[in-house]
Parts: C-alpha cells; structure tokens; sequence
C-alpha cells in the first residue's frame, strides 16, 4: 500500500499535507519563512484582507486566558489592491478563504456569517468571480450551521472552514479594565476543541460531498486525527503556531505515524469515520 501524507480537496486542490496554518497567525507567511521549512506545511492562509487598508485595533491585542487567549485585531492588513492584485495570477495562490465571523456593516449586523440569505449572497458572489476555489469560513456557534453550510455549498463555495472563532472578553481585575485595547474580541486555543468538532460533525453530516477544513483548538496530531474523523478532510493550527512554528510539520509527522499504526494509506481514509450508534438521528432534510 502506497502511504500518504497528500489530500485532494478536489478542483484541483492537492496539499502536501492535511495541516495547515490559520488565517491571522502567521501574517502573510513571510514572517515564517526562516523559521520553518514551509514545504512540510500543508497550506498557509493569510491573515484576512479587506477592501481598503485597515491599521487595526489599539493594543493590547492579546490576552492570554488558562485555555487560549483571547485576541482583537480589527483585521490589520495592506488592503486587497496592495495583496491580491498582485498574487491573483501567482500560481501558489490555490484559495480563497472567506471570512464571515466580522460585522455586516452595509445591513448593520454583528456577524454577517450567522444570517443565511446574507452568507448565500456573498458566497456566491465571490464564488462567481474567483478564480480558484473558495472556501467558506462560518462561525462554529452559529445556532443554524447545517442550513448555513448548505447554502454556502449550493451558492458555490467549493468548502467549508470550520470555523470561526466565538466572542470573547478579557477582564483585568486589578486594574478594572477590560484586557484588550479594543475591549471585545475572540477565543482561541484549546477550549475550542469540543466545539470545532461537533460543528464540524454537524457540517460534514450535511454536505458529505464537500472538503471540510477543521480551525479551533488544534494543537497535536492527536487533536487533528479526531478533526477528520469528526469529518474535516484538512485542519488549520492557529495559535499553536504563535508558540511554536514548527507545530504544523510536527502535527503532520504525528498524523503519518497513526496512519501507519492503523495500516491506513492516507488522511482521507480517516475522514468522517466516527462510529456512531445505528439509529443515530440522521440530518434533516433541507
Ligand atoms: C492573533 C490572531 C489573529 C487572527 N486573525 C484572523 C484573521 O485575520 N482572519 C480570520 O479568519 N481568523 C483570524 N484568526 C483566527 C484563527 O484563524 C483561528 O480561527 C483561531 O485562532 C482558532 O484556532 P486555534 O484554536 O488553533 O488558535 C486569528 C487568530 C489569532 C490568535
């Protein structure tokens, strides 16, 4: 048996690997570039960029919690003119990731990707234009995923990343004052873990056909074999990263050396193989 590391996400998206680095910590992956050898990762998505420049949140914008930390960036970035002008034609540009956990600032909504009409019309308005397949990053606590993940697959995202981090705050008792410069923000880190995966259980369930990316609480190999069991064809290793760089090359080598132990060929021989009782309630019908 041929023994491998490599995925196919379809449309011609072959990785090396099934771990990859989350948007937002790693920049856009030049900072890494002496630290670790980005061959042996997966993919790497960039920090997210928007229309226009955006000079960010006031620090701090970091805080460390027992269980992750607690972070605000208000999405610091080049603007899209100075970043995919000019990468659209380079052909290590094999994605885009949409993300969809930010406000909804034409219709004044706290998070665009929560209101499944909205997440549809932008999915497939990016899906239209691009030229490489898209993927659709949804708030893991969304109280609708599995209608949200269908609408974004029948809109024309090509897959899902699962997915965006839940709200958070940090307060410094000392002081009374809230621990980041932006007052509010988001969670990452280990506690996420049980939530990343039952939202992607929930979401691989729906739309069986679609390549899952599994983000929130990934930090060993252990960790990333239960994500594509639970149904994520690939993960993304966000802060874990921040720690330590190498993380994703050695998520990777952990990965190898269970598929190896179980006699399997290849990460997606894993994938969405949690053995559930018979009579296991089935996905609704949309
Ligand atoms: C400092 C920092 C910046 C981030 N910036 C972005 C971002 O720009 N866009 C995005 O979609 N997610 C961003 N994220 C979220 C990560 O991509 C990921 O979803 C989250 O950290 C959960 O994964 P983890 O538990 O492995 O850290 C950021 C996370 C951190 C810690």
């Amino acid at each position: 048996m041929k023994r491998t590391l490599a995925v196919d996400l379809g449309a011609g998206l072959v990785l090396p690997t099934p771990v990859l680095i989350a948007s937002g910590c790693a920049g856009t992956g030049k900072e890494l570039s002496g630290l670790v050898d980005l061959r042996k990762v997966g993919g790497l998505v960039s920090r997210t960029i928007t229309l226009d420049a955006r000079k960010g949140s006031p620090p701090p914008r970091i805080a460390e919690t027992p269980s992750g930390t607690v972070w605000s960036t208000g999405l610091q970035n080049p603007g899209v003119h100075a970043f995919i002008d000019a990468v659209q034609t380079r052909p290590e540009v094999v994605a885009v990731e949409l993300h969809l956990s930010g406000p909804d600032e034409e219709l004044r909504r706290d998070v665009l990707g929560e209101h499944i009409d909205r997440t549809g019309e932008i999915v497939g308005a990016v899906a239209r234009m691009s030229l490489v397949p898209v993927f659709a990053k949804l708030p893991m606590t969304a109280t609708e995923l599995p209608e949200l993940a269908r609408a974004c697959i029948r809109a024309g995202a090509h897959g899902l990343t699962i997915g965006g981090p839940p709200p958070a705050i940090g307060v410094v008792a000392g002081t009374l004052r809230p621990a980041l410069g932006p007052v509010t923000g988001w969670m990452s880190g280990p506690a996420l873990k049980p939530i990343t995966l039952r939202a992607v259980f929930e979401a691989a369930r729906v739309v069986p056909e679609a390549p899952i990316m599994a983000v929130g609480g990934v930090r060993s190999a252990e960790d990333a074999v239960e994500m594509l069991i639970a149904g994520a064809s690939a993960v993304q290793i966000g802060t874990a990263v921040l720690v330590d760089p190498a993380a994703p090359v050695e998520i990777a080598r952990g990965i190898a050396g269970y598929l190896k132990e179980k006699g399997l060929g290849t990460p997606d021989d894993l994938r969405a193989r949690l053995r559930v009782p018979v009579g296991f309630r089935e996905p609704e019908e949309p």
